[in-house]
């Protein structure tokens, strides 16, 4: 079991690549807070953990609200005993079509950039306190490109997500923690996809990828098992793309 008597955070784990990891992490020994804004689907993912015989519990958290990041903490600790793993996974589309939309730009910086670091501010203390710690912080291919389809408010997010990761690897290297980011490309359109879920638009979208296909969400949580793992004690500050070589070419 790679991650025996660990304790994770998954955030956005009702869905997509966060309901993955967080599977896969129970699978593979730990304990998981599955944490997200929808509540009937984040516990049906807390129920499936705990139907094959893992341990998880639903939590309700706006990863934006920094109140709902003090409880979050706080209901882990009181749950688990500790807090080993955080996997800043929430987010929300930038597929906007008004690619000039204001509101757009104001919730990509709340949701995906502040929400990431609310997540760190909010668990570094107690890593800190056990001198251990390993945090993934879920960016993008668009944290690297421009996209013709994506709002320029997202690269931005998830660019500062990139930036952020290597701040944070710098700063906390002496307390034990380790910070990195992964970078999905083309997935399953999000719930919030409105011009990547159009199918002329992601068969462009996957003419780009060198490997021909969109990728699945179980490989992006296998990336982030390994670098929420002991098996990656000596990285931190990385960026890891996930992208069937998108960003190779
Ligand atoms: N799908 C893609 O093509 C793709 C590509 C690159 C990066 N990503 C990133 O990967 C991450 C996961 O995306 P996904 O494809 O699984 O999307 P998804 O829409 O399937 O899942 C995102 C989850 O985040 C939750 N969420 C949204 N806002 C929240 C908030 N304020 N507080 C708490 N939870 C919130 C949603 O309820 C949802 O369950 C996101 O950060 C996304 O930007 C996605």
């Amino acid at each position: 079991m790679r991650l025996k008597d660990k304790v994770a955070i998954v955030t956005g784990a009702a869905s997509g690549m966060g309901a993955s990891t967080a599977i896969i992490f129970a699978n593979e020994g730990a304990k998981v807070i599955v944490a997200d804004l929808a509540a009937a689907e984040g516990a049906a993912v807390a129920d499936e953990i705990t139907a094959a015989g893992g341990q998880a519990r639903f939590l309700k958290l706006d990863v934006a609200s920094e109140a709902d990041w003090e409880s979050a903490v706080a209901e882990t600790i009181s749950a688990f005993g500790q807090i080993d793993i955080l996997i800043n996974n929430a987010g929300v589309s930038g597929s906007h079509p008004d690619r000039l939309n204001i509101n757009t730009w104001d919730e990509q910086m709340n949701i995906n950039a502040k929400g990431v670091f609310l997540g760190m501010r909010a668990v570094i203390p107690t890593m800190q306190k056990a001198g251990r710690g390993s945090i993934v912080n879920i960016s993008s291919i668009s944290g690297f490109v421009g996209q013709a389809y994506v709002h320029m408010g997202y690269n931005a997010a998830k660019g500062a997500v990139r930036l952020a990761t290597k701040a944070a690897a710098v700063q906390f290297a002496p307390d034990g923690i380790r910070v990195n980011s992964v970078h999905p490309g083309v997935m399953p359109p999000m719930k919030t996809s409105m011009m990547s879920a159009d199918p002329d638009v992601r068969r462009e979208m996957i003419a780009a990828i060198p490997a021909g296909r969109e990728g699945r969400v179980e490989e992006v949580a296998y990336a982030n098992l390994f670098l929420a793992s002991d098996e990656a004690s000596y990285i931190t500050g990385i960026e890891v793309p996930v992208d069937g070589g998108y960003l190779a070419v």
